[in-house]
């Protein structure tokens, strides 16, 4: 059967044309309005497991999870319990708490690489925090990023964090260097040196030429935020190593990673020693936490003093996320969970794979377990920014996922996001994938 267009949203039409009087664009982030959602975005109202349903009562199953934030899905019962009991004996206290400590306990339990722990609001100032250690502890200002890798909102991380034109993107020798965002002095960028990712060749060079003014590396150990583009072999390592050399400390942002790829998140799965490594998204499940992880003589440099770190904030360690925190942590540190999640995640991809040879479309379904993204591209793969910018059909894309949200599947349809298995996801949920998929295609070919 052809999908159709005819799922009715009038009540989340009505709710939008409302929203854009008192909200910029009705929303509060870009990624969520009409600059991806067409004719505007869905409004959802509650959630279940692998389910959400919108305003007007459509029922459909999620695989954005709140952009990975939702590793156990929606209103999971024991979380709702923690959470419910925790909010009837006062919200935050914003003062020691039995409840940080327990968090970070089992933070540090599932994390060998870090010693110590310091629990922020969001993965941006994770990153910020991440950041300002790195230049106190080495002495050096200047850092490099990659192109494409998306770190938060922050200043100096919001250069060439999007995709552009592959004309206007430069060489890899000499990139392009596009701001993000207006509004950020030109002068933060000169402290940044900017290099294609995934390109050994191309990293010795950086390093050779900028390596000993460099206080950090920050890479996503998996590329996230143009869609789901996996290291080469040992390309992680390698730059483990060439940073170690120059003097370099390396950030892991594991923010969308950690978690979610085994307890240790993606430091384990690749067997990577990082200096500093930066969580938001899955630690919380749902709600809003960051951290940043790492050894003592980095990061007790907060410690109060004339040549301390600052780090203030609120809602640092909110008592009620501390508290999901926690018990999330130990849902995640029971038996099989990662199997689970990774063997469902396989299972989508590889029921999506066929939908697309089955009706001759041109598609690649790249990622691993609990991550992946679809492109429809004429490549055999996406291998990094610059293949993405250049031979991904992001607007098929968009269409394939609007006719998705007509057949009962959640999505966002920008491409440079990627579809999360929660592990509330079950067969039954890859299955109606597929089947949308499959239904979708049709039309599309
Ligand atoms: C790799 C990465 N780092 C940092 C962030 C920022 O996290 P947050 O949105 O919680 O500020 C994101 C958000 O998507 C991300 O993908």
């Amino acid at each position: 059967m052809a999908p159709t267009t005819k799922t009715n949203r009038d009540l989340s039409r009505k709710r939008f044309e409302r929203a854009k009087q008192s909200l910029v664009e009705g929303v509060n982030s870009p990624s969520r309005g009409e600059a991806v959602f067409s004719p505007g975005p869905i409004f959802l109202e509650r959630g279940q497991g692998s389910r959400v349903w919108d305003a007007d009562g459509n029922e459909y199953v999620d695989f954005m999870m709140s952009f990975g934030a939702l590793i156990q899905g929606h209103a999971h019962p024991h979380l709702v319990e923690v959470v419910s009991r925790a909010a009837a004996e006062g919200s935050h206290f914003a003062a020691a708490t039995s409840a940080e400590v327990e968090a970070a306990e089992r933070f540090l339990r599932m994390l060998p690489s870090a010693e110590v722990v310091r629990f922020t609001n969001t993965g941006t100032e994770a990153t910020m925090l991440a950041l300002r250690l790195a230049r106190a502890h080495t002495g050096r200002q200047k850092f490099l990023k990659f192109e494409g890798h998306y770190h938060g909102w922050y200043d100096p991380y919001l250069l060439n964090a999007h995709s552009h034109p592959p004309e206007q993107l430069g060489t890899p020798d000499h990139p392009a260097r596009i701001p993000d965002s207006q509004g950020i002095p030109p002068a933060t960028f000169e402290d940044v040196v900017l290099a294609p990712w995934n390109d050994e060749a191309a990293l010795k060079r950086v390093l050779r030429e900028h390596g000993r003014e460099l206080a950090a590396v920050i890479t996503e150990p998996i590329m996230a935020n143009m869609g789901c583009i996996l290291p080469r072999d040992g390309y992680l390592q390698r730059l483990r190593e060439l940073t170690r050399d120059y003097g370099v400390l390396l950030i892991l942002d594991e923010v969308v990673t950690g978690f979610r790829y085994a307890p240790g998140g993606c430091q384990q799965y690749y067997g990577l020693g990082p200096d500093l490594s930066t969580f938001g998204k899955a630690l919380g499940a749902g709600f809003p936490v960051g951290a940043v992880s790492g050894p003592h003589s980095i990061l007790d440099r907060m410690r109060w003093g004339d040549d301390m770190v600052l780090h203030y904030g609120t809602f640092n360690g909110h008592r009620l996320t501390m508290k999901v925190v926690a018990a999330n942590l130990d849902l995640l540190s029971a038996d099989g969970v990662y199997r689970k999640l990774h063997a469902t995640g396989e299972a989508a991809i590889l029921g999506l794979r066929e939908v697309f040879r089955r009706h001759n479309i041109r598609a690649v379904v790249q990622g691993l377990g609990p991550m992946f993204q679809i492109y429809f591209t004429e490549r055999e793969a996406v291998n990094d920014y610059r293949d993405y910018c250049a031979y991904v059909d992001t607007r098929r894309y968009s269409r394939f996922v609007h006719l998705l949200l007509d057949l009962g599947v959640y999505m966002t349809p920008s491409n440079g996001l990627h579809w999360i298995i929660s592990t509330a996801h079950t067969e039954e949920d890859v299955a109606r994938l597929v089947d949308a998929a499959d239904r979708a295609c049709a039309v599309l070919a």
